[in-house]
Parts: C-alpha cells; sequence; structure tokens
C-alpha cells in the first residue's frame, strides 16, 4: 500500500507515518520546499524516518504542484493532515489561514478526483468545529458553530470532503478529532508551552509561566492514539466522519497542575495571568463522545490524561536539563 501524507513533518503526520511504516506501507510526504531547504531544523520529528519515507516538495498554495505529486504516484491512501493548525495565529490571519486550509484541501480533493479517484482520502477535521457547543459531549450529530477563523476553515474543508463523497462517489472520510498532544507537540500549544517552561523552571532558565483562559477545558488524548483511527477510517467498507476523543474534559489549570506536580512544583508559585494570551472569542468547554469510533472503528486509547502529561514533562526535562527525570527535580529543590 502507498500512502501520500500531507503535514508529514507536523506532530500527526510524523506519528503516522511511523505507525504507516510499522504496517508495511510505503510512505510518501508532502513537504514544503522551504522545509527540504532547511532540513536539520524543519525535519526535527521525522529525522529518524528520512531513509524510509519518500518525500516531494509542493505546495498547499499551487495546485500544479499538487497535481504533479499525484500524477506522478499511485496512491492508495491520501491523509491530509497539512494546515495552517494554531488558533491563535488564524485571528492573527484569517486570509492566509482559510487560504491555505481551505484551498488546500479542495486542490487536494480535485487532483485525487482528476487523477486517482480510487484514492482513500483522510481530512483532518477538528473538535473546534463545535466551537460554541450546542450539547456536550460533541458527537457526529452535533450542530458546528465555529468560533474562530480556524474553526471555519475546518468547517469548510469537512464539507467539502463530505460533498466529494456524495458529488462523485470517492472515498473520503473526516476524523472530527479532538485535542491530541505529546512529546512532539508544537511549543505554541498551551500543553507544550506549560511541560516546557515546568522543564525551563527546573533547569533555572525561567521565573514564571504567563498563560490566558486557564479555565477552559479540553479534552486532551494523545496523538500516538488518534493517527490509529485516522488509519482505520480508511480501511472501513463506507466513507463516514468519526469524532475522536477520549471523553474527558480538563480545565488548562488542572493541566498546569498536574504538569508542575510531575517536577515537584506547585504551579500557583509560578503561573501568571496575561490577557495577551486571551482570544477575540474563545471555545470555553469541549468533550467528546467517540462511541461510534470505538463500536464500528474498534478504536480505544490507550494512554491516560495523567501519563500523556507525565510523558511529555519528562520529555522535556531531559531536553531542557538532561539529566533524568528524579535527577532534575532533586536539584532543582
Ligand atoms: P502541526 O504540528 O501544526 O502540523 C501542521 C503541518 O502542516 C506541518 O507539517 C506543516 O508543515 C504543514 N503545513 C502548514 N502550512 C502548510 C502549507 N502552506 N503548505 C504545506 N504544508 C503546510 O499540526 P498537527 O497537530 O500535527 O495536526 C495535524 C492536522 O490535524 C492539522 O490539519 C490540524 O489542524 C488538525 N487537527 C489537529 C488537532 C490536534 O489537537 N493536534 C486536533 C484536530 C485537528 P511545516 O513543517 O513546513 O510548517
Ligand atoms: N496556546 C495557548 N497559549 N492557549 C492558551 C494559553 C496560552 O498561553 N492560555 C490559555 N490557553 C487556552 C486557549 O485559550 C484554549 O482555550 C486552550 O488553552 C487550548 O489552546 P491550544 O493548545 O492553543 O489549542 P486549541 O484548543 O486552540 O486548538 C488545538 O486543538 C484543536 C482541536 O480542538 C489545535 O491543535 C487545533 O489545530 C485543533 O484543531
Amino acid at each position: 500500500m502507498k500512502a501520500l501524507i500531507t503535514g508529514i513533518t507536523g506532530q500527526d503526520g510524523s506519528y503516522l507515518a511511523e505507525h504507516l511504516l510499522s504496517l508495511g506501507y510505503e510512505v510518501h510526504g508532502l513537504v514544503r520546499r522551504i522545509a527540504l531547504e532547511d532540513p536539520e531544523r524543519r525535519f526535527t520529528r521525522i529525522s529518524h524516518l528520512l531513509d524510509r519515507i519518500h518525500l516531494h516538495p509542493a505546495s498547499l498554495e499551487s495546485y500544479p504542484s499538487i497535481f504533479s505529486v499525484v500524477s506522478r504516484n499511485d496512491f492508495d491512501e491520501c491523509y491530509h493532515l497539512a494546515a495552517q493548525s494554531f488558533v491563535a495565529e488564524s485571528f492573527a490571519d484569517g486570509f492566509s489561514t482559510m487560504n491555505i486550509n481551505i484551498n488546500g484541501t479542495h486542490y487536494m480533493l480535485a487532483a485525487l478526483r482528476e487523477l486517482r479517484p480510487t484514492c482513500r482520502f483522510y481530512f483532518a477535521g477538528s473538535s473546534e468545529m463545535f466551537g460554541l457547543v450546542e450539547e456536550s459531549p460533541q458527537r457526529e450529530t452535533t450542530r458546528f458553530h465555529p468560533r474562530s477563523p480556524y474553526g471555519i476553515s475546518k468547517v469548510a474543508g469537512f464539507e467539502l470532503t463530505r460533498n466529494y463523497r456524495e458529488a462523485y462517489g470517492m472515498f473520503a472520510a473526516s476524523g472530527i478529532l479532538f485535542n491530541h498532544e505529546g512529546p512532539r507537540r508544537g511549543f505554541e500549544f498551551v500543553t507544550r508551552k506549560i511541560t516546557s517552561t515546568v522543564a525551563r523552571i527546573t533547569a533555572g532558565l525561567a521565573t514564571e509561566l504567563a498563560l490566558g483562559n486557564l479555565d477552559a477545558r479540553r479534552d486532551w488524548g494523545h496523538s500516538k492514539d488518534y493517527v490509529r483511527a485516522m488509519h482505520l477510517m480508511l480501511q472501513q467498507k463506507t466513507p463516514d466522519d468519526f469524532v475522536v476523543a477520549s471523553g474527558e474534559s480538563h480545565t488548562v489549570r488542572e493541566f498546569c497542575e498536574l504538569a508542575f506536580s510531575v517536577a515537584g512544583l506547585d504551579y500557583r508559585d509560578y503561573v501568571r495571568v496575561d490577557e495577551r494570551f486571551y482570544r477575540p472569542a474563545e471555545v470555553e468547554s469541549l468533550v467528546g463522545d467517540a462511541s461510534k469510533a470505538r463500536t464500528v472503528l474498534g478504536w480505544t486509547p490507550t494512554y491516560t490524561f495523567p501519563e500523556m502529561v507525565r510523558e511529555m514533562v519528562e520529555n522535556d526535562l531531559r531536553s531542557t536539563v538532561g539529566k533524568p527525570l528524579s535527577e532534575a527535580v532533586a536539584e532543582s529543590h
């Protein structure tokens, strides 16, 4: 089986590439040319895979570049993960977010329809589409009410994917994935911002952590578990959309409490609220019902919330302090 992953340099792309390789897939990735020109910095998440994957330069903003990659390779499956994925940035530059996330998705679908209509397509939908939630927990039938340009762009991508399925009979499925994290998470997202700062405080490199809304609630899982669900969605008889979530919700404050406690610290001594990190419109609370994924796909997550937080803190302590957890914590007190 030959799979194309867009966004292979990102958190999910790197874990998905590992998962597909372990299943015997030939794995191809679509990457930006600037990434190819700066591999040491841009390929940190996939550097250990470079001799086992095939990379193709292309841009989500350019239909001809996507057309060219798809025309030269007979892909069986396409996982479309590439996106401007940071919600706060979408308020700063909504136009770029819309362009990349909506047109990029449309270009992928159009090229596949034209050249590889039997290639199975996965779209990276998001719980951010539920936004101002209408019911809790959120499921596949919950109405969307996005609260950011990012959320709106994902609703558009979701509808495009459904339309290609209905209009052209393509095997096109969307995952509605709730927040998922791990040691490879980008530093701008709240979880990694917290765990990396815990490590910097422990190492004596920082003295405080400035955050926005501590009361926001998220349903946090582990990326490694969630990429398995993406693959399962493309192995079904018929294409469909699935919520993927842990079913538990925690506040940002609870995440802080746990992450600091892993390093033997009390978050109240370090966390400061800064208005700059509030969003113009917030998604206050998300929690998903993944019963359909559990029943139809046979998907179950393996990480608990505390296990995921601990893994992230330990990873950041190891890379920042350069010592195993117990030693680093002992020396910081
Ligand atoms: P991520 O770490 O931010 O990775 C994003 C990927 O998209 C990177 O490989 C990035 O490439 C690529 N990309 C961004 N702009 C691009 C452009 N103009 N052209 C080509 N590639 C571009 O995101 P992630 O957490 O792995 O998430 C993967 C997907 O799932 C995204 O679509 C995200 O919106 C969606 N999603 C994520 C979550 C979550 O909690 N993680 C939940 C629901 C949905 P560079 O390395 O070159 O920047
Ligand atoms: N990033 C960030 N930085 N978020 C903060 C901060 C801060 O300093 N302080 C509080 N928060 C709050 C945000 O307001 C939000 O309510 C919550 O922490 C989570 O923010 P992020 O980690 O940036 O993630 P997100 O929920 O906005 O978006 C992520 O999950 C979506 C799925 O629901 C991204 O991965 C999206 O790509 C994804 O679709």
